[in-house]
């Protein structure tokens, strides 16, 4: 992975850079609450893994569709990397997602979509009682129940949850579907790399090894400096991070990132408003404001060097076009993108990964996360919890009541 920092254009006070570093070590320490995401790229590995993976190829031996609910990081983690990745493998089941709306139109889909296929569901919820995904899950519940019968849906429903007292858990010790669970110290958001990214994307067909082993090579290097760069743009009036890349195949991965930077650091009045941007297709929708609007913007952009498909430009465009590669053209609107934001007073990180591949996303998602805590240790507000979340589920709850 190569970090370029030298269009952000902003030079890092040095006490700034020594308390990031204290915070990566306080990360690491094993004292602090909420960390046991660190050691997941090594932890992972040996006989969990293999288990997580046996378990994977039992569920893609017995569906072509597997519909995974959840929310948040019960669920972006998942979608983030089966769509990096390209999504459906040959011989791989199908995977849907839901339970991450109350939307009836998206789950009369899924429920369609489950009459016409072999399916297995997994419900993934930490606190087992999250709203949406309950809903959503205890309706395809129902729904495979009548679809197999009680004995043949058991054996393909699967439930991954804290360990504490909660209603899927409870669904667990009345209909004995199998069931893993999601340790105390791992919040959602930092959760791709447990069983809650891997499970659905093993069974979707992609190499969970690969994916933790390029974790595990992260080098730990330059991980503070992009922190301590994005801090200090924040505390220079840059409010609004623009995740921007150039391939469809990270939309979801920039949802992933909105939602980290998001609930990690919008607290107490802090923190940036991540936002992402899939070019080309934005540049001629925001590109404009990016350019010349009011300037609350810092970006962080996420290159590849290889692509994972490519064509030749035919002799029917014409010079300069014809006989270049597609994605040579989109290296250079990338460069473009990079000279004229910075050009217009738009601080720009680039971060490049070698190519779009298992390891490369690894990378990317274990130097995202501890980027994440350690800019929201230096604001001074606690990355691992989401208190404002709970005023519109409560104002949801009081709501119902009045139905
Ligand atoms: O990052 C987080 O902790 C949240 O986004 C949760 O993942 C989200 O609210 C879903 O929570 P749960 O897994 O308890 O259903």
């Amino acid at each position: 992975m190569f970090i370029d920092l030298s269009n952000a254009k902003v030079s890092v006070p040095q006490a700034v850079s020594d308390q990031a570093e204290d915070f990566r070590k306080q990360l690491f320490s094993g004292a602090m609450e909420n960390t046991g995401w660190v050691d997941l790229p090594w932890k992972m590995s040996g006989e969990i893994l293999d288990r997580i993976r046996q378990t994977a190829d039992e569920i893609a031996g017995k569906c072509t569709l597997f519909i995974v609910v959840g929310v948040g990081g019960s669920y972006l983690g998942a979608r983030a990397v089966i769509d990096a990745l390209n999504g459906d493998q040959p011989g791989r089941p199908h995977v849907m997602f839901a339970g991450y709306n109350m939307t009836g139109a998206h789950l009369a889909k899924v429920a369609d979509a489950m009459k016409e296929q072999a399916t297995c569901l997994c419900v993934i919820s930490k606190s087992g009682s999250t709203l949406e995904p309950l809903l959503a899950y205890s309706i395809l519940k129902e729904e495979m129940f009548s679809k197999y019968g009680e004995k043949e849906a058991k054996k393909r429903i699967y439930v991954i949850t804290g360990l504490q007292d909660n209603p899927l858990r409870r669904d667990v010790e009345k209909y004995g579907f199998s069931s893993y669970y999601i340790p105390e110290d791992i919040g959602g958001r930092y959760s791709v790399l447990s069983i809650v990214g891997l499970l659905p994307i093993a069974v979707a067909g992609f190499d969970i090894r690969e994916l933790l082993q390029g974790a595990a090579s992260l080098s730990m290097e330059r991980i503070t400096d992009y922190a301590c760069t994005r801090v200090t743009l924040q505390q220079r009036g840059k409010d609004v991070e623009v995740f921007s890349y150039f391939s469809t195949n990270l939309r979801f991965f920039g949802e992933w990132l909105k939602q980290l930077f998001g609930e990690t650091e919008g607290k107490d009045g802090k923190g940036a408003y991540p936002a992402c941007l899939c070019f080309s297709r934005d540049l001629h929708a925001v590109g404009q404001f990016l350019q010349q609007g009011h300037q609350v913007f810092y970006e962080t952009m996420i290159q590849y060097k290889r692509a994972q498909a490519d064509f030749v430009i035919p002799d029917c465009v014409g010079e300069p076009f014809a006989g270049k590669m597609l994605e040579q053209i989109n290296r250079c609107s990338e460069a473009g993108v990079v000279r004229a934001h910075s050009g217009g007073g738009v601080p720009v990180t680039v971060i490049q990964v070698e190519q779009v591949d298992e390891y490369n996303i690894g990378q990317l998602i274990y130097f995202f996360e501890l980027s994440a805590a350690i800019s929201a240790m230096l604001l001074g507000v606690n990355p691992f919890d989401q208190p404002g979340v709970e005023d519109y589920k409560s104002n949801t709850k009081q709501l119902v009541q009045l139905l």
